[in-house]
């Protein structure tokens, strides 16, 4: 496991999930391997292919994990790039699967930042028919090539509403994160008068008109971009999200090590 970010979830669902089936994780923290610092990526890649069977990262750049991946004989698993964070919407979708019972005429309005997550839940509107919303301050859109490429394959409606109160209207998922992700820190001060009116409240979540799960990625930076109160509600589902982190990288490690 390779981390060139901090990471409480993803290093421990990992690392718990692979000892519980029988394997061992290894840990190596920002400081420990410098990839691409110390030593090209390209050798990383073929090294660790020689000592692992499967190799996770959590890395700044997309351009890096898919070097990374196109050096390996293993398979590389990606746990967060700058650019989308897959196996955290695969887990997400799992959740609501869970909860709803079923996933038909799904709504998923996401509120905040147009960032990795929404990219990723841009890639499963690709390949699994939905309706999503993504509500963000004009000029924090998510990628437009991605929002393309999900309306150009055709089987889910993909729509960008700036107006969040519109955007939650008959939604069965509201979803947020941090305004501020890593690497973004230092425009906290800045993006929290941005955001300012795109806060997941209880009120934001009343308008919606019908019953509505509340889901977040986590770490959750109560009081900016969710209330205490959605966080600790009844239809708040992020700590099963997160548990489902879990056993959906395990299914995922299980495949790939099944499908080599
Ligand atoms: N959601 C998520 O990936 O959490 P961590 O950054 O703590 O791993």
């Amino acid at each position: 496991m390779i981390f060139a970010k901090p990471s409480a979830r993803t290093r421990v669902s990992f690392e718990t999930g692979f000892e519980w089936m029988g394997g061992h994780a290894l840990f190596l923290g920002p400081n420990d391997i410098g990839i691409g610092k110390r030593e090209a990526i390209k050798d990383i890649s073929r090294l660790f292919s020689r000592y692992n069977d499967l190799v996770m990262a959590r890395l700044f750049d997309h351009d890096h994990i898919t070097e990374l991946a196109e050096y390996a004989s293993v398979p590389i698993i990606n746990g967060l790039t700058d650019y989308n964070h897959p196996c955290q919407i695969m887990a997400d979708i799992f959740t609501v699967w869970e909860h709803r019972a079923d996933l038909e005429d799904l709504k998923v309005v996401y509120i905040g930042d147009g960032n990795n997550i929404v990219h990723s839940w841009l890639h499963l509107a690709m390949r699994f028919p939905m309706h999503f919303v993504c509500s963000c301050p004009e000029g924090y859109e998510p990628d437009p090539d991605t929002i393309q490429k999900a309306r150009d394959v055709g089987i889910s409606n993909v729509e960008v509403i700036y107006d969040p109160n519109l955007a939650v209207k008959d939604a069965d998922v509201v979803y947020t994160d941090v305004w501020a992700s890593m690497g973004k820190k230092d425009e906290t001060d800045m993006r929290e008068k941005i955001f300012k009116d795109y806060q997941v409240d209880e009120s934001l979540m009343e308008s919606s008109g019908k019953h509505t799960f509340f889901m977040h990625c986590l770490p959750a930076e109560r009081g900016r971009e969710v209330t205490d109160g959605v966080m600790e509600a009844d239809y708040s589902i992020v700590f099963d999200q997160a548990e489902n982190r879990m056993h959906v990288q395990n299914a995922i490690m299980v495949y790939l090590s099944e499908n080599k």
